[in-house]
């Protein structure tokens, strides 16, 4: 499901290593048409159910959490209910914003969440109810997703810098930004591990390796660019978006390396994946 996100669009190339993938996007399932979700399921029976749809407008959703909530908590919710039916596994996204960003180093699947925005509070419920239904599950958190295409930050400052605008971008929010390319690679590998060995089921972090902020992140997007551009470093303070940030998003991936054996490359090499891919290397 999701097929045509950052993500969704990126499993299209790598899913089908684990046997007939149909695809859906919104116009075939609409996640927020609950009934028409359990009948898709019902008639497709798919052994494993990846959901890559999702609400993703984090400003927006300050002012529409309750379509937030359907999309990321009732749609997941139903996906499970089904796929607890089926005996199905779901394999599901969820997000580095489900935290506050207060703490000191990276976050461990094992720390308290405590969103500090609807989008975070949306995804943390969506979450909870794959958990609560007791259906086979895989949840991979992951973080600042972006891809050639799409509504990304890479996306974003490139058309900017083209536009002939300088920029002023916040220096003061940690993270990893993560390649839908690399966490679609990863996906099968962790699905055949999980239907390996059922014991490993359960919520993994799966972020790119090493942390930067977004300040930092558009350097090195801009670093690829042909024209110069001013770029301005500045505090979370001074750029008002309607939702608030985590300061410190860092995913700690270890989990995944041990119990999966999947480590993500660097943040640093997916963006020159990306760049080669647009021909900027
Ligand atoms: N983007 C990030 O920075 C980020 C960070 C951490 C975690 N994640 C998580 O990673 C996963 C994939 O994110 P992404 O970046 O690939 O998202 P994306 O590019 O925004 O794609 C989301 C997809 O969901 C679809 N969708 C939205 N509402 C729907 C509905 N009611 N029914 C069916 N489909 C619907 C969208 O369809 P349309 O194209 O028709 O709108 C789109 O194809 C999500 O679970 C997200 O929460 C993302």
């Amino acid at each position: 499901m999701g097929k045509s996100g950052q993500v969704g669009s990126a499993l299209l190339a790598t899913l089908p290593r684990l046997g007939e993938l149909i695809a859906v996007g919104r116009s075939e399932l609409d996640l927020t048409k609950l009934d028409s979700v359990r009948r898709t399921v019902r008639e497709v029976k798919p052994q494993v159910i990846v959901n890559a749809a999702a609400y993703t407008a984090v400003d927006q959703a300050e002012t529409e959490e309750p379509v937030a909530f359907r999309i990321n908590r009732d749609g997941p919710a139903t996906l499970a209910e089904e796929a607890l039916k089926l005996g199905a596994m779901l394999v599901h996204f969820s997000t580095d914003y489900v935290f506050d960003g207060d703490k000191g180093s990276p976050y461990v699947e094992t720390d308290p969440t405590n969103p500090i925005n609807a989008y975070g509070r949306s995804k943390l419920a969506g979450e909870e109810a794959i958990r609560h239904s007791g259906c086979r599950h895989v949840i991979l958190r992951t973080s600042w997703v972006y891809a050639e295409r799409g509504k990304n930050f890479l996306v974003t400052m490139r058309r900017l810098v083209e536009e002939g605008n300088d920029l002023r971008v916040v220096d003061d929010q940690w993270g990893a930004p993560t390649s839908a390319n690399m966490i679609a690679k990863a996906v099968p590998r962790a699905v055949e591990r999980v239907i390996a060995d059922g014991s490993l089921m359960g919520l993994y972090h799966m972020s790119a390796g090493g942390s930067t902020t977004w300040f930092k992140f558009a350097s090195a997007i801009l670093g690829h660019a042909t024209s110069r551009p001013r770029i301005q470093a500045i505090p979370s303070a001074e750029y008002r978006a309607p939702a608030k940030r985590p300061r410190n998003s860092v995913l700690d991936n270890s989990k995944l390396a041990d119990a999966l054996k999947i480590r993500l490359p660097s943040w640093e090499s997916g963006l020159e994946d990306v760049m080669r891919e647009l021909g900027h290397i």
